[in-house]
């Protein structure tokens, strides 16, 4: 076999940005077994006295999780949050339209807010744009922020919560283009509803952060006008505008999968395009970024029946509990270094979902808790990550690719902390060995070790043992001696398995 080569260019003094944590968010649904099974069940062993699974906590913790989105999603454009809080035995069950299920409501506004401050990660909060309007998306943020004084935040205090939350990122519904959607809308009538719901919002605590919905994927016949109405309407009231994408393999076709991250930069430089043309139309010097707030690889054409054709159930059915494989979770890491690599740019993203429902931690009720494969990138790259973005340079082989045309067979991202604490990122999409020379002219470059990731030819299987097995035979530490085949003063050069993803540490100096 022929080794693919590539070359990067890379020294300390050319960065992009800082890197904002969020950009490692997840998003927890009421759907299926993300919350109910997932990380709530009260009677589980693993239950604290709140009724959260403390497996599943511990799980979160290890992949470093700095923020979650929360409650949907599609679930949110029908939700009633009022039904949601107080004494739990007066709370009103109701149909949830957008998963045909029946919603307990047995975890609200409160239950999850507290959750979230006691593993002390950030919340993302959406408020309904699709049944309901401006008046009640006012009194959530009131409910949640108020100081006291008015009907809404002297609620959450006879609830029991003194404290405002202070909760700082809001979304202004969710994927409002879809015609899936419950109460979906044209960009006109959404950009008008957001604009009012936003100011509104803001009145009642100018600290937070508004989330336009922008499109829900790049295939979306709206794409592009969807941005450009919405934000002509919301400029000056939002911060951000949300993006959605999910990835998969069709027929087989693995070099368009692997080059999935490819596609997620194209989308976010046309979002970027998108906004800033909007922003100069209106002579702007305001700059919108992006919260990315659904990213993953999800069978979605293939496996899923859709949501329609879901029958209606209750007691949180198995609704798209995807099981990966090790391609899938390579994959992931080439979504990752897409992400970081638009750090100026994206402050926030949410990889889609937490727990059981296209996730990287399943369980079993009554049973155990465990990583899917796609587990590892993600909690690596949370863990490393810090700093700022290098600006790094790649020029090496490309392959056509069926679905996004000509890409890299290299990807490379690299982050580097106040100290010369280097991390570095890459992905071989290639089937064959890659020889990657990394130039670092004027910097010294030590790497001292390194995790990767190989994408297996297995189809993947539900099971923890299934799991920990893909987990023991793919990913793990590499040898840093085979991976850096030779360190020079102003080269270094790399040998990367073929379709793997790789994460190395070590130092950038000058
Ligand atoms: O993450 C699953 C679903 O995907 C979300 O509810 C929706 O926003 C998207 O279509």
């Amino acid at each position: 076999m022929t080794a693919t080569t590539a070359r990067i260019t890379l020294h300390p003094d050319f960065r992009k940005g800082t890197i904002d944590r969020r950009i490692f968010g997840s998003f927890a649904e009421h759907l299926g077994r993300c919350i109910y099974t997932g990380l709530y069940e009260p009677g589980h062993p693993e239950a604290d006295e709140h009724g959260f699974r403390q497996d599943v906590q511990e799980l979160v913790r290890e992949l470093g999780v700095p923020m979650v989105r929360y409650p949907g999603g599609n679930f949110v454009s029908n939700y009633v949050w009022e039904d949601a809080v107080g004494p739990v035995e007066q709370r009103k069950p109701f149909l949830d339209l957008a998963w045909r299920t029946i919603e307990p409501n047995l975890v609200g506004t409160d239950e999850f807010l507290q959750w979230a401050e006691r593993m002390g990660v950030e919340l993302m909060m959406a408020v309904n744009l699709g049944t309901r309007g401006v008046a009640e998306a006012v009194a959530l943020v009131d409910y949640c922020n108020g100081e006291g004084g008015t009907y809404w935040s002297d609620l959450r205090i006879k609830h029991g919560r003194e404290k405002p939350y202070g909760v700082t990122l809001w979304c202004l519904g969710n994927e409002m283009d879809g015609p899936w959607q419950i109460g979906h809308k044209d960009a006109h009538e959404y950009g008008r509803l957001a604009a009012e719901a936003g100011k509104a919002m803001k009145l009642v605590d100018p600290s937070i952060e508004l989330i336009a919905c922008g499109s829900s994927s790049m295939q979306m016949d709206t794409f592009g006008e969807w941005e450009q109405t919405v934000l002509t309407h919301t400029y000056d009231v939002v911060d951000h505008i949300s993006m959605h994408a999910y990835y998969e393999e069709h027929d087989g076709d693995r070099a368009s999968f692997l080059a999935s991250g490819t596609a997620m930069s194209t989308f976010i430089d046309r979002v970027v395009a998108t906004a800033d043309s909007v922003g100069a139309k209106k002579r702007s010097d305001k700059k919108i970024t992006i919260s990315f707030d659904e990213w993953n690889v999800w069978y979605l054409e293939t496996r899923f029946v859709g949501e329609k054709n879901l029958p209606i159930q209750k007691d949180a059915p198995r609704i798209i509990e995807d099981i990966y494989s090790g391609l899938d979770a390579v994959v992931v890491g080439d979504l990752l270094i897409a992400l970081v690599n638009h750090a100026d740019r994206v402050p926030l993203a949410c990889f889609a979902q937490l727990v059981n429902v296209i996730a990287p931690i399943m369980t079993e009720p009554g049973g155990q808790a465990w990583r899917q494969p796609t587990f590892f990138p993600i909690a690596t790259a949370a863990g490393l990550a810090r700093g700022e973005v290098l600006d790094l340079r790649i020029a090496g082989d490309t392959y056509v690719s069926q679905r996004h045309g000509v890409v890299p067979t290299v990807t490379a991202a690299a982050t580097i902390d106040a100290d010369g604490n280097l991390a570095l990122f890459l992905t071989n999409r290639s089937p064959e060995v890659s020889e990657v020379e990394i130039s670092h002219v004027g910097a010294a470059l030590a790497l001292t070790e390194g995790k990767r990731m190989l994408a297996d030819h297995e189809p993947a299987v539900h099971g923890p043992e299934h799991a920990a097995a893909v987990a023991q035979r793919f990913w793990g530490d590499i040898d840093i001696t085979s991976t850096v085949a030779e360190n020079g003063a102003t080269t270094t050069r790399l040998r990367l398995e073929p379709e793997s993803w790789t994460a190395l540490v070590g130092r950038l100096t000058v």
